[in-house]
């Protein structure tokens, strides 16, 4: 799945690294990415995107690494952030402030201060109590915020129960019918400025048809709106374009966004797209090593140095990720539950693969570069992982191993 990712002489590698060297290098539990990977998967949705006014903002929180996050600024991208923190990681890392759209049920006073005085692009609103808060934050300030109204359109993702957030029973949005009346409501509003909708129906889609059902109806809700004398600039069509773990058939960029384009044709608005895992997903991987071989009774074990905290979607969404061994031996492949060493049946990576391994070898769980690190937690007391970034015959240690000092540094025992 990753199309950087090619085996030479029996290994593998990176672009023109070896994941062996790499490893050698810079140790393990690593998520390693591909730069070249992380630039296709954006220039195919620029291309997709040629010759319509469109913005894509990459979603942050699929990885939010400042060596990610450099890459797409370079190529212009935009940002979708769900936290002040997201929005720092960005400036840091180069983004523009009036590139950003903030999405998110829980957006505090500080967050919205902070946005506000950065000059993000666009609040997407998710309630009617945030519409009043962002008003009166926005006055405080002296100034106008742009906003959205992110509508819930109902439709299926057809997902995972957990990553769909389109429907009626969920957090996310204001209901379709409350719409019309949120938006005369936020027009009347002193300190905010109407800018545009926007919406975002679940994650990892695999059937084009649901977001193109909900682009027809936001489609007919910018028109109720222009009746109603509520212009607006640009329609937010959210992320959510699924990728090959396995055998999964993705829609091509393209084919994601042909329903789309034609839902606005002739339409003046801007369109604006959050994609996370569709432009980080396949351009990274985790790189393990096996501690140990455990035969057991009714199944083998191959108990390698990163777990569910490194790698969390396994464990949460019964996630297949898949792994290869990075220089596979001439003996007989066996089958392994791959597992980690914390403290947790719930702690494994993938169920009974057959790898041709042993101790000490490299394994490559691929697929990891969307939330995977971003997921990633210290329980256990274990360090997070390095990141790095391949680009060409060069590697960037982008985030050094954390260190354990590290993990208690602001934490103090009683006198
Ligand atoms: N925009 C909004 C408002 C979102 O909530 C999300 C993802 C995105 C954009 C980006 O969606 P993407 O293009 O990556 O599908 N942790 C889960 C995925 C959670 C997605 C949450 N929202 C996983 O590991 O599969």
């Amino acid at each position: 799945p990753i199309p950087t990712l090619q085996a030479r002489d029996g290994a593998l590698w990176l672009e023109g690294l070896a994941l062996a060297d790499l490893a050698a290098r810079f140790g393990t539990p690593t998520y390693v990415y591909s730069k070249a990977a992380l630039e296709a998967a954006f220039a195919s949705w620029r291309e997709a995107l040629a010759g319509r006014r469109a913005l894509v903002c990459y979603a942050v929180k699929a990885n939010s690494n400042l060596g990610i996050l450099s890459v797409f600024a370079r190529l212009g991208a935009g940002f979708d952030i769900v936290s002040g923190g997201e929005l720092a990681r960005v400036l840091a890392a180069g983004g523009e402030a009036g590139k950003v759209v903030f999405s998110g049920v829980g957006k505090t006073r500080a967050e919205m201060r902070q946005a506000l005085q950065a000059g993000i692009r666009c609040f997407n609103v998710e309630s009617a109590a945030e519409l009043e808060r962002l008003d009166a934050v926005a006055g405080e300030l002296s100034t106008r915020a742009p906003v959205a109204l992110r509508v819930n359109p109902d439709v299926d993702p057809k997902t995972h129960p957990y990553i769909s957030t389109g429907l009626k029973g969920n957090k996310f949005g204001v209901a379709f019918a409350d719409a019309l009346s949120l938006y005369r409501r936020a027009a009347a509003l002193p300190n905010l400025r109407v800018t545009g909708v926007a919406c975002h129906i679940g994650s990892q889609l695999l059937d084009p048809a649901p977001m193109a059902e909900a682009a027809r109806k936001v489609r007919g809700l910018v028109e109720r709106l222009a009746a109603d004398g509520i212009a607006l600039g640009h329609v937010d069509l959210g992320g959510g374009l699924g990728i090959r773990y396995r055998d999964e058939a993705p829609p091509t960029v393209a084919d994601y966004l042909a329903p789309l384009l034609e839902a606005f044709e002739g339409c003046p608005q801007e369109l604006c797209f959050e994609p996370g895992r569709s432009l980080v997903g396949n351009a990274g991987l985790l790189l393990t090593r096996i501690e140990y071989l455990k035969p057991g009774e009714t199944k083998n074990f191959a108990i390698v140095d990163a777990a569910m905290n490194d790698l969390a979607r396994p464990a949460l969404y019964d996630a297949w990720h898949e792994v290869v061994a990075v220089a596979p031996r001439a003996t007989a492949a066996q089958r392994y539950e791959i597992v980690g060493p914390i403290c947790e049946s719930g702690d494994f990576l993938a169920h009974d693969r057959s790898l041709a391994v042993a101790e000490g070898d490299l394994l490559a769980l691929l697929s990891a570069g969307a939330y995977g690190m971003t997921m990633s937690s210290n329980y256990n007391t274990r360090p997070r992982a390095a990141e790095v970034i391949v680009d060409g015959s060069s590697a960037h240690l982008v985030r050094a191993r954390e260190t354990v000092a590290e993990l208690y540094a602001g934490e103090k025992a009683l006198d």
